[in-house]
């Protein structure tokens, strides 16, 4: 699966979403240096090159992913400007993300990783790899003992390998198996049982927020920082019109304060309840990022997003 570009919409998503995010933790008081990245560049680069043009890392500070070969070698070759010397001094592996986190976790815990963008293909479902890759980047930070990082978190809501919206059917209704009684607690009525497709993509929402707080707990507690922006992304096998659906989660994650005096499920409760309330609660502000002509219109307006 070669020939990956971002779509317009999605280099659009980095700028609003991922370098607002970065940037603003990179300027808080406890920062000091370049920050530690593990990312998928992609070919090109185009996101990472912007975190190195604004400081905010330097290629001694990252890893890049790619278990493609080819993928891998362009990667070095569009960093290679970045750097006088060769080979250019970037972390390269060649290997899947979910690798580098569990049999390589040793090496991944020794960076102290201050972000992680974990954009890689597949949906979030429960034995998918981007569901094993968020579990294992959460046992390597807990590792790690980062007391704050970044995830930037991608997702296929939809695949444009059926129809869209019967995609996300599927895919909602998986995510609210699990998580449906944190989420529709949370909803209003009408979101609760609005079965159209803008009104699925809420839940959609929801419900991957509902996982990364589940999942980060009890070692971190996240905060959506920004409203995710749903977009259709790459091409599929280089075909422009089969576009999926994408989204894009900003989350701040802090280690919270061990708790003591507490026991039980109704501690446990407590201790998550309001992460729950505040990830949900912007998880379905969500926006959506939409060509038009030459432009990228992003707005509230979920309903103007072709999902059929
Ligand atoms: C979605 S692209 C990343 C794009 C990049 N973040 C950007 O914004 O342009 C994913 C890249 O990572 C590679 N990739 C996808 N899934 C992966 C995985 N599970 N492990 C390692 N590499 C993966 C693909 O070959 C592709 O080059």
């Amino acid at each position: 699966m070669s020939g990956f570009s971002p779509s317009p919409e999605k280099e659009r998503v980095q700028d609003l979403l991922w370098v607002p995010t970065i940037r603003d933790f990179f300027k808080r008081p406890l920062t000091s240096g370049p920050l530690r990245v593990l990312c998928l560049p992609g070919r090109r680069c185009r996101f990472l090159m912007k975190l190195l043009d604004r400081g905010y890392t330097t290629l001694e500070h990252v890893t890049c992913i790619e278990r493609d070969p080819i993928e891998e070698l362009l990667i070095r070759g569009a960093l290679a400007s970045y750097s006088p010397s060769s080979p250019v001094p970037v972390d390269v592996v060649a290997d899947s993300l979910y690798n580098v986190l569990t049999a390589g976790a040793e090496r991944a815990i020794s960076r102290q990783y201050q972000v992680i963008d974990l954009d890689i293909y597949g949906r979030l479902e429960p034995e998918g790899d981007v569901f094993r890759s968020l579990v294992a980047a959460v046992d390597v930070q807990t590792g790690a003992r980062v007391s704050e990082w970044v995830l930037l978190l991608t997702v296929e809501a939809a695949s444009a390998r059926q129809s869209v919206l019967e995609s996300l059917v599927k895919n909602e209704a998986a995510l609210m198996t699990p998580y449906g009684p944190v989420v529709n607690r949370r909803l209003t009525t009408a979101q609760a049982t609005d079965n159209s497709g803008p009104g699925r993509l809420v839940r959609y929402a929801a419900c991957v927020a509902a996982c990364v707080v589940e999942t980060a707990f009890p070692n971190f507690t996240p905060k959506l920082v920004r409203a995710p922006i749903f977009y259709r992304g790459s091409d599929v096998y280089d075909r422009p019109a089969a576009r999926a659906l994408m989204g894009a989660f900003p989350f701040w994650l802090s280690r919270p304060p061990r708790p003591i005096a507490a026991m039980g499920p109704a501690a446990r409760a407590a201790l998550l309840d309001p992460a729950f309330d505040s990830c949900i609660r912007k998880a379905i502000q969500l926006k959506v990022a939409l060509a038009e002509h030459d432009s990228i219109a992003i707005s509230r307006n979920v309903t103007a997003l072709p999902l059929d």
